[in-house]
């Protein structure tokens, strides 16, 4: 099991984003996790590839892209192109999966599959295979700072018993506390927002690992 902390810039001061991606490479963060989002699969907009590469310019820590968009495939190699090291997209679009797939292979950027709180999980049976990593989102995706939904990080130990062996990501409301839980369920990426930048973010690194 890794032990890795991937914070999320959406509650982070936008005005001011290097500074804040400063401060998370100076205080311990292992990723930094960038949410996209289109206003069309999600009821709220972010950013896009346009950003992503310009902080592509002020950091080397690894970039994880978390495509919460409803047309991966149109943009999935405009982000690759960059020099991002994960990128995820939803099993609730199956459809592109495949496709998305095969432009990660040639990148060789970890290709990652994120299920929403209320799919099931026998919708991944067939990505196992293919997956690096599975982000379980433990919050409706489309803000942070929303409450950590207990039931859908049980769905570790049930992915796991489904014999996938790749990297687990969490994602949605965790705190140090929720983090412990879910590090004893086998959790290797966790994801915070709110909770690192309402604390001491140095601290809260800490706490989260
Ligand atoms: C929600 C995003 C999360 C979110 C996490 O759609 O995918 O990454 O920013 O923020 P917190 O930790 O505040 O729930
Ligand atoms: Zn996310």
């Amino acid at each position: 099991m890794k032990n890795l902390v991937a914070p999320s810039i959406l509650s982070a001061d936008f005005s001011n984003l290097e500074n804040d991606i400063n401060k998370l490479k100076y205080s311990g963060a292992d990723i930094l996790h960038i949410d996209v989002m289109d206003g069309h699969f999600v009821p709220n907009i972010t950013i896009g590839p346009v950003v992503v590469k310009d902080i592509r310019k002020v950091t080397d820590l690894p970039i994880d892209c978390h495509l919460m968009i409803t047309n991966p495939e149109r943009y999935f190699e405009d982000f690759l192109e960059i020099g991002i090291q994960y990128i995820s997209m939803h099993i609730e679009l199956n459809r592109s999966i495949k496709k998305c797939y095969e432009i990660a292979r040639r990148y060789k950027t970890k290709f990652g599959i994120a299920i929403n709180p209320e799919t099931k999980t026998d919708k991944l049976k067939w990505v196992i295979d293919i997956a690096d990593y599975i982000l379980i989102m433990t919050v409706h995706p489309g803000f942070s700072g929303q409450a950590f939904i207990k039931e859908a990080s049980l769905k570790i130990p049930v992915i796991r018993n489904m014999g996938y062996n790749g990297l687990i990501e969490v994602d949605g409301g965790i705190n140090a506390e929720i983090a412990k839980e879910l590090r004893e369920l086998g959790a290797d990426i966790i994801v915070s927002g709110s909770y690192i930048f309402r604390n001491n973010i140095k601290e809260a690194i800490k706490m989260l690992r």
